[in-house]
């Protein structure tokens, strides 16, 4: 066990008077050694959090069963608490800061009884990058400690980075469940009353009541998406809910793309895709999260603050995304999949077929004639990212990867094509800004129900939505060469309700056409949406793609776009006078060209 504290005097004084609030029987300081992880899920072994799988199939993985109350990110109990309220915005919680801080110590105040405390010094970005920030995250849960180790490059080397530094975010975590009296732990200790607050202006994040690792791996959604964002806004950079991934064509040459589709729309397997079309190859920077700023040599550059996927487990298979599959292979934490009776993990949608006898996310028998499913639809695998075989080899580049294209997309049954190519950056930004996912069924010729997730950013955009748009359209002023921005969509559907593009390893051929776009070797075709690309230069070869189909992929229904211009322009109402006329330009100029 690591007896390190630390010289920094800011650390200790923030250790200290965390622990006089919450009052754990011990502190221990995080080295992020191989040894500390063995200690630790023995631990956690011992106290029912963790199972060990079978060795032979997946060596050094263990899986957790959450409380069934504590399995996904708690968007209402999530707050941006800046001084204004009109720093938060309309699409934020809000509660005044003083206020929520007032709520919270009384809620910390001795809820680490009977714990530990854990000091977790991480860095999110490569260390020592001048991409990367700091922070430490203190928390009372050794399942916090373990999935961190993943994560994000934490313990010892981090720790030394902050000494020299002198500057890092302050992260407070406790699942809220003091053991008094001796009373002996459950195997997920979590509380009712959960808050996951975020102060922007101090860079603070206090999380109470969850396990759950968006709520409790305070370096992933808090810091590196709405922490970071507002730190990007006062510093001129961009913290962004995308994934990156390097393409490289046949003639071997190399370009980055991100991506921001919002939560569970497949953006871990884009970033990990294998093309159908011959030659072409994907690597991985990064699944989630980009950080962006104009590099020395002027151009946007990107990298991805995590060290680690923390992906979403059931649909995960060798025919969605073999890449995954692979880097699951060992040292993994499993949460709430099914436990096969020979030790290893399953959920719906994995290759083969399903097991005759499992334990469910719940702990229950399962069988395939089970009413229920096996694996909870949320359920997550953490593994470190340098175990993906399809990891770049410029992954933890410190300077970052330059981004030649920004995708926006969404789960649309209706309206977008497959593929279309902004006018300009501020028509880009408008894309982004009406990102949007159908949820119910659209009668013919009708929209869904749109749930609107601007930039995806909906749920992690640490400041007013209005004002992050605004800043992504001041980008052009700072004089960094932009990339070219896209909306793609990889659902929708036809007459029949069947899916007009089969998706995954082709979305290969729509990323090969942006690549001739941005190279300047295709004209496109104008639409009032965009420009989509003439049927000859996307490369559909081998697949069976009829005419009707490929009209309907691109089709713009001119009536039902402006039903759609009405829905953005009432989604567009809340933010009152902070929304930037810029996007009221362009939802006028969108409907003048569809009329
Ligand atoms: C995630 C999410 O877990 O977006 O990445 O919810
Ligand atoms: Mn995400």
């Amino acid at each position: 066990m690591s007896m390190r504290t630390t010289t920094n005097q800011k650390l200790l004084a923030w250790v200290q008077e965390v622990a006089e609030l919450t009052k754990p029987d011990s502190i221990e300081w995080c080295d992020g050694s191989d040894q500390e992880f063995d200690r630790l899920t023995k631990l956690l072994i011992t106290n029912g959090t963790l199972i060990r799988l079978n060795e032979q199939k997946r060596p050094n993985s263990f899986l957790a069963r959450s409380n069934p109350s504590d399995v996904a990110r708690a968007e209402d109990r999530t707050f941006i608490c800046s001084e204004r309220e009109i720093d938060s915005g309309p699409t934020n919680n809000w509660v005044d800061p003083t206020e929520m801080k007032s709520t919270l110590t009384g809620l910390f105040e001795g809820s680490m009884r009977g714990r530990t405390m854990y000091v977790i010094p991480f860095s999110m970005g490569p260390l020592g990058s001048e991409l990367s920030q700091l922070g430490v995250e203190i928390t009372d849960s050794a399942y916090v400690v373990v999935n961190m180790k993943s994560m994000t490059r934490m313990g010892e080397q981090a720790l030394a980075e902050i000494e020299k530094e002198d500057k890092f975010v302050k992260a407070l975590h406790s699942v809220g469940s003091p053991l008094l009296n001796g009373e002996v732990d459950v195997p997920w200790p979590c509380n009712d009353t959960k808050y996951i607050v975020q102060f922007p202006e101090s860079r603070e994040i206090w999380s109470f009541g969850s396990g759950y690792g968006g709520n409790s791996l305070l370096g992933k959604k808090c810091y590196a998406l709405r922490i970071a964002s507002a730190i990007g806004r006062d510093e001129g950079w961009l913290a962004e809910h995308m994934l990156i991934l390097k393409l490289t064509s046949p003639e071997n040459t190399v370009h980055h793309i991100t991506a921001a589709f919002p939560s569970a729309c497949g953006k871990t397997n884009l970033a990990m895709l294998v093309p159908t079309l011959p030659n072409w190859k994907v690597e991985t920077i990064g699944d989630d999260i980009a950080w962006m700023r104009a590099g020395k040599d002027g151009k946007l550059r990107a990298i991805n603050p995590e060290a680690g996927f923390f992906g979403v487990a059931p649909g995960t298979s060798y025919a969605t995304n073999p890449m995954a599959m692979d880097a699951l292979k060992k040292n993994v934490i499993f949460t709430n999949v099914a436990l096969t009776d020979d030790g290893d993990i399953w959920w719906e949608g994995m290759d083969g077929e399903p097991p005759r006898h499992a334990i469910d996310w719940l702990g229950n028998d399962w069988t395939p004639e089970s009413k229920t499913k096996a694996a909870h639809p949320n359920s997550r695998f953490t593994v470190a990212a340098k175990q993906a075989p399809c990891i770049a080899d410029t992954w933890e580049d410190p300077e970052g990867v330059v981004i030649d294209a920004i995708l926006f997309g969404g789960r649309r049954a209706t309206n977008v094509p497959l593929v279309f190519e902004s006018f300009n950056w501020q028509h880009g930004v408008f894309l982004g800004a009406t990102v949007a996912s159908e949820t119910t069924a659209a009668a013919e010729g009708a929209v869904g129900e749109l749930r609107r997730d601007p930039f995806a950013m909906l749920p992690f955009c640490g400041y007013n939505m209005a004002h992050y748009w605004n800043h992504w359209l001041k980008m052009p002023l700072s004089g960094v060469q932009l990339p070219r921005i896209y909306q793609v969509n990889w659902f929708r559907k036809g007459k029949k309700g069947e899916f007009l593009w089969p998706g995954f390893g082709d979305n290969s051929r729509v990323l090969a056409w942006i690549i001739k776009r941005l190279d300047g070797s295709v004209e496109a075709d104008t639409t009032p949406l965009g420009r989509i690309p003439k049927k000859s230069d996307l490369d559909l070869t081998g697949l069976e793609i009829s005419d009707e189909q490929f009209k309907e992929l691109f089709e713009v229904d001119k009536s039902s776009w402006l039903v759609e211009a009405d829905l953005t322009a009432d989604y567009f109402a809340q933010f009152g006078k902070e929304l930037p006329t810029q996007m009221e330009t362009e939802l006028t100029e969108l409907r003048a060209r569809l009329t």
